[in-house]
């Protein structure tokens, strides 16, 4: 990862992207969802300021283990005056997202079990397929020839 010298205070968007590893488009996306700002040069030109490398790492970490987009944005958001998260925001929201991992982890294991039962099936039935009816939200409305007469509306 190049160095950037400390008397730089501003990235292009080249730079934060070699530096951060985040592709031009990603950080381009990142500002349009309020994760990242920068001011415009007189050329329309993006400048970031260095703790943009900070959020971007932030961000990537928790983009890593999952955490969607707004969930971050939100987190961020939090911080008082938009600062840059320090150590122990990252220690505390991590701490805080864990839960959220291990809930998702229980529901991925829950899926990877239903779709064993589905591979070499192909019927995707909302009668059996716990894939195609997960929660069985069809036979909690009504039984069998009720789908029918619902679709005939
Ligand atoms: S595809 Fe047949 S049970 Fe899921």
């Amino acid at each position: 990862m190049p160095q950037i010298p400390e008397k730089i205070h501003e990235l292009t968007v080249g730079q934060l992207s070699s530096r951060s590893g985040a592709a031009v488009s990603a950080l381009h996306f990142y500002e349009a969802k309020g994760l990242i700002s920068s001011r415009r040069t007189s050329g329309n030109q993006r400048r970031y300021g260095r703790d943009a490398l900070r959020r971007v790492a932030f961000v990537r970490a928790a983009q890593r283990v999952g955490i969607p987009l707004a969930t971050i944005r939100d987190a961020l958001a939090e911080l008082p005056e938009e600062r840059t998260p320090t150590r122990e925001d990252w220690a505390r929201l991590s701490e805080n997202w864990r839960a959220e991992l291990d809930a998702r982890i229980l529901q991925l294991g829950r899926l990877r079990d239903h779709l064993t039962d589905c591979i070499g099936c192909g019927c995707l039935s909302l009668e059996t397929c716990v894939l195609s009816n997960p929660d069985d939200v069809f036979g909690e409305r009504a039984s069998g020839s009720r789908l029918l007469v619902e679709k005939k509306k």
